[in-house]
């Protein structure tokens, strides 16, 4: 993640307050239309009747929006800068708060989808978000009510909607994330549903309601549970492709060796695919021991070398021993399509929608290095001395924390199964020169990664290989005689 400034200019400020003047006037639009064909009396009232109604509406509407202004400021200050989280944050408002109001219209209130919002927040942002929004949901579907009823009659139905509304969207928040697969999310609408059901039968209960009806109206909440569940897993995937976005479910779908480029990996390119599985497992265990996202690391590390997919047979790892392709070609022509790789993954990756974490990382892994090998064997017939610009990656250099991870590991799995030496303190000379080599061309200046957490890595890249070299059994030398029938 690149650092975000720390005060927000000026231009996006405006943008701001338009995006949520837009969310407030689609949600009072709504509410008015949804009151036109459900109460018409009311309608004539709150739009013709002096006013006043209308004028609370839109002012509770509007103070809705400029509190999640206010949180967004001081909790969730990236979203105000970043202008796509922002959008989805009122999408995921909007929605909710409409679909409320068309159960309202169409059925009853305890089946509105209140977990909505607080689901596609904690998935998409984090669970303070998820409650964020599932809290202005609820406040905003309220003050609906209001317009509907005056808070009139039935005040005690605004403390079932709260209790309903406070409990789904707390345990949505807090259960939506540990489930790992799509499906596992049904599992959460039952989570939510009962103690719902237990919640609301009680307060219920409690208010004169008699015990049948109290439980009837306590367990369609339930459902109102299930339907939040479904329209989630129906329009996460929308949020998904819409904001390129990486969820948990996304990850582990990306991380699935079925999935069309790993698999055209493993038959096109068998060698990459061994190497990127070994570089992933490597900065996997890297990333959880600088604390940076482990899944998100090991999605990034088995791309990393799509690229390759183009000219498979010109690279090391995939060429058979008689045949070496660059032998036909030059040098200059070999760095060409060698350094490609970079670039193109990056292209592969972008036309396969992967997200843009992940894409990068195809592109910077290798930096702005030069390619030392070809550069040598150029060198060796040309009489004057060559510019290593020419034979250098494009780069840019690594930008994330991840692309500075993939580079050390990449590197050193190359450099470690070239050598034949596997004991660990030529595994820690191997990855030292070769993070001391990047760090003598600049390559870790554009990222946020530290000194420490530089050698964090190398410490457990060496760890990793030694793990790996106790795990070898040496089987007993001995001939095993065939036994007689
Ligand atoms: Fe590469
Ligand atoms: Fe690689």
């Amino acid at each position: 993640m690149t650092e975000l400034p720390q005060k927000p200019k000026f231009i996006d400020l405006l943008m701001s307050f338009l995006i949520m003047a837009v969310s407030a006037a689609l949600v009072i639009g709504t509410m008015l239309l949804v009151l036109f064909f459900e109460n018409k009396e009311r309608y004539r009232a709150v739009l013709l009747g002096g006013g006043n109604d209308l004028a609370v509406t839109v002012a509770f509407s509007v103070l809705i929006f400029v509190l999640l202004y206010v949180f967004l400021n001081n909790i969730f200050r990236s979203a105000l800068l970043q202008r796509k989280q922002l959008i989805m944050l009122c999408c995921i408002i909007v929605i909710s708060t409409l679909l409320n109001l068309l159960i309202t219209l169409f059925a009853v209130p305890f089946l509105r989808v209140y977990a909505l919002a607080a689901i596609l927040g904690a998935m998409l942002f984090d669970r303070k978000a998820g409650i964020l929004t599932g809290a202005i949901t609820v406040l905003l579907t309220l003050t609906y009510d209001y317009m509907n009823s005056g808070f009139q009659s039935g005040d005690i139905q605004i403390l079932f909607t709260l209790v309903y509304g406070l409990i789904s969207i707390t345990l949505g928040a807090l259960y939506v994330r540990k489930s790992a697969k799509r499906y596992q999310a049904v599992v959460v609408a039952l989570r939510l549903g009962v103690p719902c059901i237990i919640a609301l039968f009680f307060v219920q209960y409690a208010f004169g309601m008699g015990a049948t009806e109290a439980f009837a109206q306590a367990v369609t909440t339930l459902i109102g549970c299930f339907l939040s569940v479904l329209v989630y897993l129906a329009i996460l995937p929308l949020f998904e492709i819409a904001f390129n976005i990486i969820t948990v479910y996304r990850l582990d779908e990306l991380t699935d060796h079925n999935n069309e480029l790993l698999v055209r990996l493993r038959t096109e390119a068998p060698g990459t695919y061994n190497h990127v599985l070994v570089v992933s497992n490597l900065a996997e265990a890297c990333a959880i021991a600088i604390g940076e996202d482990p899944h998100l690391t090991r999605a990034a590390a088995y791309y990393h070398d799509i690229g390759k997919l183009y000219s498979p047979e010109y690279y090391k790892e995939n060429q058979s021993e008689d045949r070496n392709p660059h032998d036909d070609i030059t040098p200059e022509a070999s760095v060409n399509i060698i350094k490609d790789h970079a670039t193109r993954g990056y292209l592969l990756a972008k036309q396969h929608r992967l997200p843009e974490e992940i894409a990068t990382v195809c592109r910077e892994h290798h930096g702005t290095l030069h390619i030392r090998y070809f550069y040598y064997q150029a060198q060796k017939y040309s009489e004057t001395r060559l510019d290593v610009k020419g034979f250098c990656y494009d780069g840019p250099k690594p930008q994330s924390r991840i692309a500075a991870i993939i580079m050390i590991c990449d590197a050193a799995e190359a450099a470690v199964r070239a050598s034949k030496d596997h004991s660990s303190q030529n595994v820690e000379r191997i990855v030292r020169t070769l993070i001391e080599e990047r760090m003598q061309f600049d390559q870790f200046t554009e990222c946020p990664i530290t000194l420490k957490e530089i050698y964090t890595i190398k410490d457990t890249v060496v760890s990793n290989y030694a793990d790996l070299e106790h795990e070898r059994v040496e089987y007993p030398k001995i001939n095993i005689i065939k036994p007689t029938e």
